[in-house]
């Protein structure tokens, strides 16, 4: 991991991590070399297009990688602690009680024939070793929380709205009082006001809880509202990181400038998310040198053969040709 961001502070350090799927004979390596630190009580946002490797991120983060994943390379330490990641029964006492995820649509998983409050107070049993009665009572808690009144746990999940079981979602994931939630698109299937909602309950619980949150999300405007800093993936990478002021203000990366360009803004009459021409790349035979030069506007000669690394730049990261202090002179010659 690159010097700056290894940090004695760092709740979680993602560290070369490398994730690859066999599918019908084939490997295909959904992440690739990805490195970051958490802090306690900080949010950041994940954000790329579809197949670029965020939901694999976080389900190699919680130790619930699919048994067709293997990590091919680096390592994940919570506290400065390798976590096996890779061994299912080993990851058993971290998974929820370090870090727990909040699944996109992961509202319509409850169980319809059961009451919210029972469906609260199960994981409190069963990990937390409580009695029923004290199950109850924190499964209570755990609703006030969320902002649902706890006499309402005794409804049946049909009873509640699309936002209400998203708050019973969170509740869940908070039972066993991990330090970090990680929320893959928490918020894509409810209206904007529901949305806007959800994300400032969980921008509340981070205050009042400590808790640190990766939220993974298609849209950079979630990301503006929500969290600290941004982290962009392209094809399985990291291409650019920084704060969101940072990223906003001043984007590097050309993938980057492209996101914010698609955000909808109604000050200049921009209503409609503009798509990124081109589609992403195919990750069994990914493109040589940038991954991203088929669809770039930006691209040089050298993007086509050679890698970009990630390399740092203030308080930020870019893997860009065009912004490598050691390479300038490179990107002269090829321009
Ligand atoms: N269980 C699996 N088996 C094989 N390939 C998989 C599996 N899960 C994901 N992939 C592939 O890995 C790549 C990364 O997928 P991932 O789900 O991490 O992307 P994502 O950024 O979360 O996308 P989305 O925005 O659509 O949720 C994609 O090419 C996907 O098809
Ligand atoms: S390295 Fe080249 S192709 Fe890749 S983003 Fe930068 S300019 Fe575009
Ligand atoms: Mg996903």
């Amino acid at each position: 991991m690159t010097g700056s961001l290894q940090d004695k502070a760092s709740l979680l350090e993602v560290d070369g991590l490398s994730v690859e799927y066999r599918l019908n004979g084939l490997s295909l390596r959904a992440i690739d070399d990805v490195s970051f630190a958490l802090r306690a009580g900080e949010a950041i946002g994940l954000v790329g297009e579809s197949g670029s490797g965020k939901t694999t991120t976080a389900m190699a983060i919680a130790g619930l990688l699919s048994p067709n994943a293997r990590v091919s390379s680096g390592e994940v330490r919570y506290r400065g602690e390798r976590l096996p990641i890779d061994d299912d029964a080993a990851m058993r006492p971290h998974r929820w009680s370090e870090t727990s995820v909040v699944f996109q649509g992961a509202m319509n998983a409850l169980n319809p024939v059961h009451r919210i409050i029972k469906q609260i107070a199960e994981p409190c049993r069963l990990k937390l070793g409580m009695s029923r009665g004290g199950a109850t009572a924190r499964a209570r808690e755990l609703l006030e929380l969320v902002g649902i009144p706890a006499d309402r746990g005794f409804a049946y999940p049909h009873e509640l709205s699309g936002g209400m079981r998203q708050r019973v979602m969170i509740a869940m994931a908070l039972a066993c009082r991990p330090s970090i939630v990680i929320g893959d698109e928490p918020t894509t299937a409810l209206d904007v006001i529901i949305q806007a909602q959800i994300l400032k309950l969980l921008g509340e619980l981070r205050s009042q809880l400590n808790l640190a949150v990766i939220l993974i999300t298609h849209d950079l405007s979630v990301v503006a509202e929500a969290c600290d800093r941004v982290m962009i993936m392209y094809a399985g990478r990291i291409v650019e990181d920084g704060t969101v002021a940072e990223i906003f203000a001043q984007p590097k990366h050309p993938y980057t400038k492209l996101l914010i360009d698609s955000i909808p803004n109604p000050a200049n009459g921009k209503k409609m998310i503009r798509p990124i021409p081109g589609d992403p790349p195919n990750l069994v035979n990914r493109p040589s040198g940038c991954a991203f030069h088929p669809r770039c506007p930006s691209a040089i000669g050298i993007c086509a053969t050679e890698f970009p690394s990630l390399d740092e730049f203030g308080q930020g990261r870019v893997a860009c040709h065009l912004h490598r202090s050691s390479q300038e002179d490179k990107v002269a010659a090829h321009a």
